[in-house]
């Protein structure tokens, strides 16, 4: 009730708030997104970047991924808070993914071999989480490890509904208008194809953050680092979600996987962002790269999403994902061209390229100069 009303106040607003200048699309056209993902006290770029070129955000949901989802609602809804942007709702996703636990994610391990990185399905460990990281398996994965709030714990709570049921009730709202952007599990993606048959065709586009192709030699010879950041666990914690989502009919299903590695985080990026000052160019001097210098991930992803001029090289392939848990490859992609495909698997547009020095200025102008509530007429 309160998105509805809300909804038609900013509509009414409208005319004055969109216009991106690096926007290539009809720019009188209204553009709406959902964001799933794992949010983390970094993890609000994506939102304004959104924001910045005029897309209304129609709720945040999240995944679990990097670790819980209830864990990621909450750095949501404080990442939110700290910029005056609690206007936006935020929606808990699914807890656990579609069959994957953390026992069966452990037990492929043993057999597979350890993920560099495990997300939220690490083994549990009790003073990690003392010491103020992230929850990962354990005995409740509804605990919040208040340690890990570095941005303050929110004062804002999450909206009532589900991720999935959000997700139907917008497509439906706003047909073909919609995107859906993931950038963490495809859980909630995926639980909303099953729930209405005609959510995927109704959206406007999906948009993801994860699918990497060909990385398995890079992970043998590159350092610890190529291969932790080659683990793909947004697919990898889901792997039947994954599959249910990108073989789905969404008009257009756009992958930022291999592309997502391509622009490194650098502290001289970090210190130019700070030359403006203010709560978000703060978190994001001070922890973006607290723990090491990873790729701007999820930045990419809604960087082809606002403005797909962005994408320098691409192919249009088939697209599939290996569910057979006795596989090594359970939760990867394995990719077709026309002639080869098998049944039930449909092309997407898989990014090679993305322009590094417009995604720079995206991230920058974004978190230089946030939109907030009052920004944004709601
Ligand atoms: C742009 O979108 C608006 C609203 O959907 C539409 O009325 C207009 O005709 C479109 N313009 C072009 C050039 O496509
Ligand atoms: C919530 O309120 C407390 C007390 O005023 C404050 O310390 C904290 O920073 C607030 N949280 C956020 C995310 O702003
Ligand atoms: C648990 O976390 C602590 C703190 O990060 C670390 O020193 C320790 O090695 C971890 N234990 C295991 C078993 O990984
Ligand atoms: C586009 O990317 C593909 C796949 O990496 C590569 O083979 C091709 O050479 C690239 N094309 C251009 C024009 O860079
Ligand atoms: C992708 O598949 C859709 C649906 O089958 C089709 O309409 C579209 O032309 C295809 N796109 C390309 C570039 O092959």
């Amino acid at each position: 009730m309160q998105l509805v009303q809300a909804t038609s106040v900013f509509l009414a607003a409208a005319g004055s708030v969109i216009a991106s200048p690096l926007h290539s699309r009809n720019t009188t056209e209204k553009r709406y997104a959902i964001l799933d993902n794992d949010w983390s006290p970094t993890g609000f770029v994506p939102y304004l970047m959104a924001l910045d070129a005029g897309v209304e955000v129609l709720g945040i949901a999240s995944s679990t991924a990097n670790t819980w989802q209830k864990q990621c609602a909450y750095h949501a809804l404080a990442t939110l808070e700290v910029g005056n942007l609690g206007c936006i709702p935020v929606y808990y996703g699914s807890t656990y993914p579609i069959i994957n636990t953390p026992e069966l994610f452990q037990a492929w391990e043993a057999v597979h071999g350890v993920l560099p990185w495990q997300g939220a399905f690490k083994p549990y460990n009790s003073t990690a989480e003392a010491l103020g990281f992230d929850p990962t398996s354990g005995p409740d994965p509804n605990r919040i490890t208040e340690g890990a709030f570095v941005e303050g714990l929110p004062n804002i709570t999450a909206a009532s509904g589900s991720a999935a049921a959000l997700m139907v009730e917008q497509v439906r709202k706003y047909p073909r208008q919609v995107s859906i952007y993931a950038a963490g599990a495809l859980t909630n993606v995926a639980l909303a194809v099953k729930l209405d048959d005609e959510f995927a065709s109704l959206a406007k586009e999906l948009v993801i953050m994860g699918g990497y192709v060909d990385v398995n030699m890079l992970q043998a010879t590159g350092d610890f680092l190529q291969a932790d950041i080659n683990s793909d666990i947004n697919l990898m914690i889901d792997p039947e979600a994954s599959k249910i989502a990108l073989t789905a009919p969404f008009p257009d299903i756009v992958i930022a996987g291999n592309v997502a590695n391509q622009v490194m985080a650098t502290q001289e990026f970090l210190d130019e962002v700070y030359e403006v000052k203010n709560p978000y160019s703060e978190l994001f001097h001070t922890y973006y790269a607290a723990e090491a210098f990873f790729p701007y991930w999820d930045e990419t992803a809604m960087a082809l999403l606002v403005d797909p001029s962005l994408n320098l090289n691409s192919s249009t392939l088939y697209l599939d994902v290996d569910t057979a848990y006795g596989s090594p490859s359970y939760g990867n992609i394995h990719v077709y061209q026309k002639s080869l495909v098998p049944p039930n698997v449909r092309n997407v547009t898989y990014v090679h390229e993305i322009d590094t020095e417009r995604l720079k200025a995206m991230m920058k102008r974004s978190l230089q100069y946030p939109k907030s509530c009052g920004d944004l007429g709601w």
